[in-house]
């Protein structure tokens, strides 16, 4: 437990060194850092509560811990780069992750297998669907990442939501309109979260993130996600018409029957 215990004040100090590095004299590209500097470590605090409730060993625990941790840190090189967090303009934030550990050797401390762990779940935490090439270690802290991840983000998403003036580039410069794509329309039908790339009004964004309920892989997640009330919130923030209603009601049932089987 000691090791572990001191491998992860290790990392958290390597995480912090390497992101501090990014602050500039430029207040709106520092809050830019901070945005996601914070998430990663709301993301990190939220996967030890997840390892925890689901009673994973300490070693996979602390992988989905240190997983957690770095899983957004090709997001500095990116803004600073393309001044976007928007991957389809830019680079997948993902794969650039996985450059950045391997060329920082920030997990050099780590045996091999294990940095190929958190490499392979840093690439793999924004891809829409999971590879199915993965060994069982790496698909369960992959697993546990994106569930970490999807839980942080709806938080900022709503606390977004919930101003007046939304910052754009948290909403990734979306159209503000209550217009429903027939594309996304089209995903939920088949139960599936919706392509990034279908997006084209805040309103696809804001249903894809209830869709997500089909995407989370533990318990935990989904018993965080009911408690936490996201579902009822961002509805609340959807248009109000029987179509989308009636969506959303199927999603939440289906979050209700997992929650009871799972
Ligand atoms: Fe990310």
């Amino acid at each position: 437990m000691e090791y572990y215990k001191r491998l992860l004040a290790d990392l958290e100090n390597k995480f912090s060194h390497y992101t501090d590095s990014f602050f500039t004299d430029d207040i709106e590209f520092d809050k830019n850092i901070l945005l996601k500097k914070e998430h990663s470590l709301l993301v990190y605090q939220e996967s030890c509560q997840l390892a925890e409730a689901e009673n994973f060993s300490p070693r996979i625990a602390t992988l989905i811990e240190i997983a957690s941790l770095f899983h957004d840190i090709g997001r500095f090189e990116q803004i600073l780069e393309f001044n976007t967090f928007v991957d389809c303009k830019s680079i997948d934030h993902g794969d650039l992750g996985g450059e950045v550990l391997t060329k920082t050797n920030m997990l050099a401390d780590l045996p091999q297998k294990d940095q190929q762990i958190i490499i392979a779940s840093t690439k793999a935490h924004n891809k829409r669907t999971l590879s199915e090439n993965f060994d069982k270690e790496t698909l369960l802290v992959t697993k546990a990442v994106r569930d970490a991840d999807k839980l942080d983000i709806i938080r900022i998403l709503l606390k977004e939501y919930a101003k007046k003036d939304i910052d754009k580039t948290v909403i990734l410069h979306l159209e503000e309109s209550d217009d429903i794509s027939p594309e996304v329309i089209a995903y939920l039908e088949r139960k599936e979260c919706p392509n990034i790339a279908d997006f084209k009004t805040l309103s696809d964004f804001k249903l894809a993130q209830l869709t997500w309920i089909y995407d989370l892989n533990f318990k935990y997640s989904l018993q965080e996600f009911k408690k936490r009330k996201f579902d009822e919130q961002i509805i609340s923030h959807l248009p109000n018409t029987p179509k989308i209603n009636s969506l959303c009601r199927k999603i939440q049932d289906y979050l209700e029957e997992k929650i009871a089987f799972k």
